[in-house]
């Protein structure tokens, strides 16, 4: 399991390209996706204290796609001065922002045995949003 994963995300850094900040942003949250999985399925088969583990570590990663995401925005703030405003890159932040927001919401409402469908759906589309926004449009 684990060397998928790591085989996993070295072919997705080789095939992306970019800076160490870059590959740094991808991986942190492409690990925090992976662990939120994992602390989903292990809540749901009611492993409360694993749960509580994975969710500890999942928070960590929130911080370093955040750390990242931030650097990678302060890049662009300084090429772009004043227009980083209304830019591409803002509302890709955004969506970044939502996919975090969107996954501890999740697992919040799974915790408290309360339905989650409405917070899958934003952590697909936010998801999907902040991938079309990160490789397409900027
Ligand atoms: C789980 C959440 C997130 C996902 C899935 C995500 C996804 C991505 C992707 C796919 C890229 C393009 C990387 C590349 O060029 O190879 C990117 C870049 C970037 N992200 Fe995120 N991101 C997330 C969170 C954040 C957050 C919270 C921020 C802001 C605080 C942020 C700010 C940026 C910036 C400024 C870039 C640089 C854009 C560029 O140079 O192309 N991201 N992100």
């Amino acid at each position: 399991m684990c060397i998928m994963i790591v085989a996993t995300l070295f072919i997705i850094n080789t095939i992306i390209g970019g800076n160490s900040l870059t590959h740094a942003h991808v991986t942190t949250w492409f690990i925090a996706v992976i662990l939120f999985f994992v602390s989903y399925s292990m809540q749901k088969s009611g492993k409360e204290r694993p749960a509580k583990i994975m969710k500890m570590i999942l928070r960590l990663f929130y911080i370093l796609i955040l750390a990242t995401g931030a650097h990678l925005f302060g890049v662009w703030a300084t090429r772009l001065g004043a227009n980083i405003i209304t830019s591409h890159v803002l509302i890709k932040a955004i969506f970044g922002l939502w996919v975090i927001f969107a996954m501890e919401f999740v697992l919040d409402r799974l915790a408290k045995g309360k339905p989650t469908g409405i917070f899958w759906a934003q952590f697909v589309i936010s998801l999907l949003l902040a991938m079309i926004w990160g490789w397409v449009v900027i």
